[in-house]
């Protein structure tokens, strides 16, 4: 039996990422340390709490991290402050969590001798790309106080990597989508909107350019790199499904049968990255390649927040 920390766990990919855990070692004790911001909620965990350790806590909070961590082999930070347009009415907060936060987790680990240390990161540290696609070795070029942030929290990772032999990797995906996401995100934004035949808000013209992973597809390249991945690695996790967003919610639409004429776009958000784009030769060499094709991801997605209802009402 080993045991697993697994922080930010009541969140989007954190709590998708403990059912995949559940399901795929069930060997493996988790124990999840979530602050519950208004992300993170213990609805998201409800089926599978009397499975899990459950410790409502800061990850910079030293004295709870202390508490917790020994005893953990391996720990999986996915915790963050994640949405973009609150790192611009308040990017205090993104630094406190983004950079702070994984501190004081490296920290702990290096005085537990944990033995696996993975930093969930995001595509969004390189900045924007007219054409070509960011390998590991890009510069980074992070446009917002979040991209930012977490650029600042996984360098501070890698170099526990170099400096202490801490056995660190760090995971950069693409924009993730499916069930549990946060109704601020754009997918479930669009969704919501449709069903009540409200304007759907589509920044500038619609343009932007995202690669969409699904968050299942995801979890399977987070557990793969835990096995594979080595010290001071870093993995792009791309999907080549690169959708403007202007199509992704015309897709929706189709497939809620409602009309285009709800589409109104809205003015720009400041430093607003056009396109992202990622190499993932890396992880396609260890063996994982994205198994779910864009459309049905996203039509299934659609399809879970319309039978959830009552999982997004009280929050949207
Ligand atoms: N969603 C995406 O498309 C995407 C893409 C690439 C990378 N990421 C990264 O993946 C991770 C998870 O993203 P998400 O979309 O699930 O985010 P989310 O906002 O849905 O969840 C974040 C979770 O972290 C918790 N949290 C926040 N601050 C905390 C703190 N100080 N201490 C303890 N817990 C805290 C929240 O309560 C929440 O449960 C983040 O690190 C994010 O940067 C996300």
């Amino acid at each position: 039996m080993t045991r697993c920390l697994i922080t930010g766990g009541a969140g989007f990919i954190g709590c998708n990422f403990v059912r995949h855990m559940l399901k795929h070692k069930p060997e493996t004790e988790i124990v999840v340390l979530d602050k519950l911001t208004y992300a993170g909620r213990l609805e998201n965990l409800e089926e599978v709490m009397h499975k899990i350790t459950f410790v409502k806590g800061d990850i910079c909070d030293r004295e709870v991290v202390h508490k917790i961590m020994p005893g953990c082999e391996t720990v999986i930070n996915f915790a963050a402050e994640s949405h973009v347009d609150r790192s611009i009415t308040s990017p205090e907060d993104f630094v406190r969590t983004d950079v702070l936060g994984v501190f004081t987790l490296l920290e702990e680990a290096r005085r537990c001798d944990v033995e696996r240390f993975l930093q969930i990161s995001t595509d969004e540290v390189y900045g924007s790309t007219v054409s070509g696609s960011f390998s590991e070795a890009s510069i980074l070029d992070p446009s917002s106080p979040y991209s930012a942030s977490k650029a600042g929290g996984e360098l501070l990772a890698r170099s526990y990597a170099k400096t202490y032999g801490l056995n660190v990797t760090v995971t950069r995906s693409s924009n993730n989508y499916g069930p549990f996401q946060y109704p601020e995100k754009l997918i479930p934004v669009l969704v919501i909107k449709a069903l009540r035949n409200q304007p759907l808000p589509i920044y500038g013209k619609g343009t932007n350019v995202r690669d969409w992973l699904h968050v299942e597809d995801n979890c399977k390249a987070i557990d793969l790199v835990l096995s594979k991945g080595k010290a001071g690695d870093i993995v792009n996790v791309g999907s080549g499904n690169e959708v403007p967003n202007i199509d992704v919610a015309k897709l929706i639409l189709r497939h809620m049968k409602k009309p285009e004429s709800l589409i109104k776009f809205v003015e720009d958000r400041p430093g607003h990255d056009f396109r992202y784009s990622l190499n993932w030769d890396r992880i396609r060499k260890m063996g994982w390649k994205p198994k779910v094709k864009f459309e049905d991801g996203l039509n299934s997605t659609v399809d879970w927040y319309l039978a959830n209802e009552t999982w997004w009402k009280p929050i949207a």
